[in-house]
């Protein structure tokens, strides 16, 4: 039995906030061994760190593997300011600033409409879930900062990110590492909160998300916009002009004008519209027939308008609504649902199509 191989044990365990390895992280201070009996020290990030228990049972569970051992001495304390500061420092490596740049490999997309209430939040939701469970990276910016609804529809109304130094560990829910104004702000009594900034705070707001959360590296950041062409939508339009738009819209004929100007809006700032989302298409009744609740044709009309594909059609669903008022997905909790196909079909349209170099410099 050696400290290499208790070493080697401790490289299995992973920090369930910033999903990296203890070893990584300097997180594993002094190792010794004597006899049978090993002592061992974990720095934590920070005083009180949620994960605390989680990380200390772990790190007992890799010890007991190794061969040879019968008795751990933990002791579990904190990194000093220096090594937090380099740690973190590390971490966002040489890049300062943003890390979602042209040159990243993370996809961005971002979800957008020109009504409100047309179902973005909990496609948004519903698409990162079924996109991690493909085992892909997912990191989730709530943009809608007045209206947020993103930690409720996945069910971490109450996550508060941690801080480490200046660096904001997003929640993980459902596999998807998540960010909003909600996590925030501090509810009132009734538990409810109202944000009323103006356009240079949502601004900063949105370029803080996108700085100083650590999301680590990512496969696809989506982003849930609030509706219509205000002021987030021109900041993520500054902040992230090589991001793919979805346009989400419902089957009503009227509301693809008012949703093709969301779409124009975003081609304005560099943005690309890969297609539109057709939302509370049809209804299916218990007699198999469709009641068409907000009649049809919407989907096709705006994807007409933009000359883009309609990339999903996602019925009416019972599942659905519930799933979102329960924190609890619809892709998850019923995979067997319509609605629920339907977006995990567009999950793997989006899972397979490979970053585009359509404005990437080849160099
Ligand atoms: N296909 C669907 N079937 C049934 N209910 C749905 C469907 N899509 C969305 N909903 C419900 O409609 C309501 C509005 O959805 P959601 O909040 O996702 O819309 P939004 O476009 O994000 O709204 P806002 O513009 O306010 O941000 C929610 O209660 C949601 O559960
Ligand atoms: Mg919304």
């Amino acid at each position: 039995m050696t400290e290499a191989a208790i070493r080697a044990a401790l490289s299995r365990v992973i920090d369930p906030e910033i999903r990296r390895p203890i070893t990584e992280l300097d997180m594993v201070g002094d190792v010794q061994v004597d006899g049978s009996r090993a002592s061992v020290t974990i720095k934590l990030t920070i005083v009180g760190c949620p994960a605390a228990d989680r990380i200390e049972r772990d790190v007992r569970e890799a010890v007991a593997t190794v061969e040879g051992v019968d008795d751990l001495d933990l002791t579990v304390t904190v990194m000093t300011p220096q090594e937090r500061t380099a740690l973190t420092e590390r971490l966002r490596g040489a890049r300062r600033g943003m890390p979602f740049t042209r040159e990243s490999l993370t996809r961005v997309i971002a979800v957008t409409s020109g009504k409100g209430g047309v179902g973005k939040s909990t496609m948004t939701a519903n698409l990162a879930v079924a996109l991690a469970e493909r085992g892909l990276r997912v990191g989730l910016v709530d943009a809608d900062v007045f209206g947020f609804s993103i930690p409720a529809i996945l069910g971490i109304a109450d996550a508060r990110p941690t801080r480490v130094g200046e660096m904001i560990l997003p929640p993980v829910a459902h596999g998807v590492k998540v960010i909003s104004i909600g996590m925030f702000v501090d509810t009132s009594e009734s538990g409810n909160v109202a944000v009323s900034w103006r356009g240079p705070m949502l601004h900063r707001t949105m370029q803080q998300f996108l700085t100083d959360v650590y999301f680590g590296d990512l496969d696809l950041l989506l982003l849930d916009l609030p509706p219509g062409t205000g002021d987030v939508a021109i900041s993520v339009g500054q902040l992230l002009p090589h991001a793919e738009v979805l346009v989400v819209t419902t089957p009503q004929a009227a509301a693809a004008e008012v949703a093709e100007r969301s779409g124009i809006a975003a081609r304005q700032t560099g943005q690309t519209v890969v297609g539109v989302v057709e939302n509370m298409a049809g209804l299916v009744q218990p007699d198999g027939s469709v009641l068409e609740l907000f009649g049809a044709g919407g989907g096709d009309e705006l994807a007409r308008r933009l000359d883009v594909p309609v990339l999903a059609r996602v019925p009416l669903s019972v599942p659905l609504r519930e799933g979102g008022d329960e924190g609890r997905p619809v892709v998850l909790s019923t995979p067997t649902d319509a609605a629920a196909s339907a977006i995990s079909q567009l999950a793997d349209h989006l899972a397979h199509r490979p970053r585009g170099l359509a404005g990437r410099s080849l160099l």
